[in-house]
């Protein structure tokens, strides 16, 4: 029975950190994906007007570091205002992961 239920209790764990996973790449298609593109190159019909920078290029990606990232997503881009705050829409761990997710963008 014991160990059942530690059985259990892993597979659920498993499953929460899976749901968070996905939640990242979720929130980035509902809500960053129509400006930034599925693949963060902003070859969308906003990225091109704005003209949003690559997210995926390394040296992008080398001159902003994570508190950065997290600052704009959070705070919203004081160049910009298409690029709005995110903090009152967004929980604290959703923009942890959001930043976790825009670092997956890169490209070699
Ligand atoms: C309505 C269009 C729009 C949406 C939706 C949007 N962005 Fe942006 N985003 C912009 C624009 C425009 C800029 C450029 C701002 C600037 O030049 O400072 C920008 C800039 C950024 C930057 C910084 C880029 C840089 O070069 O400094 C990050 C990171 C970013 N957005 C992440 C996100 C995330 C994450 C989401 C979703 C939660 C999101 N954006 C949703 C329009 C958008």
């Amino acid at each position: 029975m014991k160990s059942r239920f530690a059985l259990l209790l892993s597979l659920s764990l498993a499953a929460v950190v899976h749901a968070e996973e996905e939640t990242a790449a979720e929130t980035w298609t509902a809500k960053c994906k129509s400006c930034h593109g599925g693949d963060g190159k902003g070859q969308t019909q906003m990225g091109k007007k704005e003209a949003i920078d690559d997210l995926s290029l390394p040296s992008w990606q080398s001159a902003h570091d994570d508190a950065a990232i997290r600052q704009v997503i959070a705070e919203g881009s004081p160049k910009n205002k298409k690029m709005k705050a995110y903090k009152d829409k967004l929980s604290d761990k959703q923009l942890d992961a959001l930043v976790a997710y825009v670092r997956t963008l890169k490209k070699g």
